[in-house]
Order: C-alpha cells, then sequence, then structure tokens
C-alpha cells in the first residue's frame, strides 16, 4: 500500500517534470481503443467492402466524418440529399506506432455502387481525393486537395455505399501524377492501381454512409 503510493508520488513527478508543450499535445492526440477498431473492421467486412472495394481491411485508426447535422456513422442511411452537397469535415484518431507529427495520409471518398449496386460498371466513383492529412491532433496540418469534393448524386434507388479510406503515405511520398482524377472523369478510378503506384500503405482506417434515391427526399 505505502510502495504504491510512492509509486503514484514518483509518477506524478516525473510527469510533471516533462516539459508542458509536450505533455499537452500528446494528451491531445486520441487513439482509437481495441473495441473500436474491432468494430470498424467488422462493420466493412458486413458491408462487403471487401472485396468490393478494398481487397482485406486490418484497421489501426478510426475515421470520424460529419457533414453539417449528421455524422458518418458506418452504414448509416443519409436521407436528404442536399445534406451531402457540403464537403464533409474529416479527421482521424492517430496510429500507435506512427509519429502523427511525422506521418501524412491520403483520405479517399469512394463509391463502389455508381450507377447502382445491382450493374456498377462505373466503380469506383472517386468523390474526394486529399494527400497529406494528419490525425487530428495535429493543427498545423496543411492537406493537399488532389480531386476537389464532388458530391453524390446517386441513380438508383437502391443505397450506394459511399466509403471514406486512409492509407498511410509512405517517407517522401510522391502521388501518382498520371492518373486521371480530373473533374469530370471521375469514374472507373483504379483504387488498387493509384495505392500501388503511390506506395501507400492501408487501408489503415475506414467509415461508410448508405444513400439511394429510396431514401432521398
Ligand atoms: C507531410 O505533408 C506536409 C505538407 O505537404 C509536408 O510539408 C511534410 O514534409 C510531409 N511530411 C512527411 C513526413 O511526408
Amino acid at each position: 500500500m505505502h510502495f504504491l503510493h510512492l509509486l503514484v508520488a514518483a509518477a506524478t513527478v516525473s510527469a510533471a517534470s516533462v516539459p508542458e508543450q509536450s505533455l499537452r499535445s500528446r494528451t491531445a492526440c486520441p487513439y482509437a481503443t481495441s473495441a473500436e477498431l474491432a468494430f470498424e473492421r467488422n462493420a466493412i467486412y458486413a458491408a462487403k467492402l471487401v472485396p468490393d472495394l478494398i481487397p482485406s481491411f486490418k484497421p489501426t485508426l478510426r475515421v470520424d466524418a460529419s457533414y453539417p447535422g449528421q455524422k458518418v456513422n458506418y452504414g448509416n442511411t443519409f436521407t436528404t440529399l442536399r445534406r451531402t452537397v457540403p464537403e464533409p469535415t474529416i479527421s482521424f484518431t492517430a496510429e500507435l506506432g506512427y509519429d502523427p507529427a511525422k506521418t501524412n495520409y491520403t483520405i479517399f471518398l469512394l463509391d463502389p455502387d455508381a450507377p447502382n449496386p445491382t450493374t456498377p460498371i462505373l466503380k469506383d466513383y472517386l468523390h474526394l481525393l486529399i494527400s497529406d492529412a494528419q490525425p487530428v491532433c495535429i493543427t498545423t496540418q496543411k492537406r493537399k486537395t488532389l480531386a476537389s469534393y464532388m458530391s453524390p448524386t446517386p441513380l438508383s434507388v437502391a443505397p450506394h455505399r459511399y466509403t471514406f479510406l486512409v492509407y498511410r503515405q509512405p517517407k517522401n511520398y510522391v502521388p501518382p501524377p498520371s492518373l486521371n482524377y480530373a473533374p469530370g472523369a471521375r469514374n472507373n478510378f483504379d483504387l488498387a492501381a493509384y495505392v500501388k503506384q503511390g506506395g501507400l500503405q492501408g487501408p489503415v482506417g475506414a467509415n461508410y454512409y448508405r444513400e439511394g434515391l429510396a431514401q432521398a427526399a
């Protein structure tokens, strides 16, 4: 009992001797719990996004995305098309083993159900592509938008799975230059080729929502 008190006292003293700045930035950086990561993994597999969009999935961070008035929450349905017109805010937690200040990530928003889930001949439709994103605690991050946001316009009654994917960028990352992601040419985006060409690692996190004409008003 006394020994424990001593330990606690020692821990308090050593924490106090750490410069305040580094203590604050460390405590401000959230990590996903193992329960959250298991939930995330199961949600993506249950939605058959493996193998429809990605070959496998073992998340190491949590992705939070939201539109004004509604959060993206692992397959929840958006019933108001108007709601997904503005660009969503996207953030993610840090990853154990990777310094959040020194690791950059690429974010995709993709639709593997274009123009409809039964015959998705336009898959994957690229709605957004951002490089050099960092975990939510890095307030100085300078994201680069490589393909600007195009809001969903589902043409089928059946809902589409609009999916956010986060990949870790390697050191000295250069985004693949030659792939076509110009406005108006967003269909048939080849995610696997892009990931391979850029040496992207992951996906390390994902989230998705559903939206289709039957639900939308
Ligand atoms: C992350 O992105 C920023 C902004 O483009 C860049 O200045 C920095 O060098 C990148 N860091 C790494 C580790 O790639």
